[in-house]
């Protein structure tokens, strides 16, 4: 399985209030390897509007993190590979961010995972999405079926398809952890075909563990059989660009 959507990162390099500690980050590899994870997608938060000008810093720090972490795991033997990226708070200035080459990608390709406001839907949300698209991005909405219990609720999943953007998926939000609304948007992007990747959104080893297998099942009765073949590797593979 391709994992989206992960915070490893944070235990490894200070990109986060979070204390870097390299035995969680170790700890939450080996339960991903365990559970049949073949690569994390790292994708720490990035906010710009709280960073202000020490962008640039967190930016080189993220991938700085990557690599560091691609060791860690090869010096004790875990089956895991870890590309870069991060989940990018939309924010205005994010088409300048763009063509500054200040937002990660996902992986190699020419995809960013955006996190749009969930308090509200910015109105500046769509010109900047459309800026990106512009400039050869392709925006992936983080945890779609969330902006359910937003008041946003006039964003149509399929429109955004239809305009070239795909929508991640957690495989958390199936389990009803975030509530009724939640759960039957998961369950709608995964009926319809809507969803491009699942994540884990793993922050820790414990509460939220980097585990996606358990949701085969689900996901498989929801979308029929290779569904869950399609929106662990085959479309996030083509997302990180291999
Ligand atoms: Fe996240």
């Amino acid at each position: 399985m391709i994992d989206l959507h992960n915070h490893i990162v944070r235990y490894v390099v200070p990109v986060h209030r979070t204390e870097p500690d390299v035995s969680i980050a170790v700890q939450m590899a080996r339960i991903a390897e365990e559970d049949g994870v073949r690569i994390i997608v790292s994708t720490p938060h990035l906010r710009p509007d709280r960073l202000g000008d020490r962008v640039p810093e967190i930016v080189e720090l993220m991938s700085e993190g990557v690599v560091r972490l691609n060791q860690i795991l090869r010096d004790r033997e875990i089956d895991v590979e870890v590309v870069g990226g991060a989940e990018i708070q939309l924010t205005e200035d994010l088409p300048e961010l763009a063509s500054a080459g200040l937002l990660p990608t996902l992986g190699d390709g020419r995809h960013l995972l955006i996190e749009l406001p969930i308090a509200s839907y910015a109105g500046y949300a769509e010109q900047v999405l459309f800026e990106l698209q512009l400039q050869g991005f392709t925006p992936v909405i983080a945890h779609f079926e969330r902006l359910a219990d937003a008041p946003v609720q006039e964003i149509q999943p399929e429109d955004l398809v239809q305009r070239g953007m795909k929508l991640q998926t957690n495989c958390r939000s199936l389990k009803g952890k975030r509530g009724r609304e939640v759960k039957r948007a998961a369950e709608y992007l995964h009926r319809n075909n809507l969803a491009a990747g699942l994540g884990s959104d793993a922050h820790n080893p414990d509460s939220a563990p980097p585990r996606m297998s358990w949701s085969r099942k689900t996901i498989e009765r929801l979308g029929g059989p290779g569904a869950f073949e399609r929106i662990t590797w085959e479309r996030p593979l083509a997302i990180i660009g291999r």
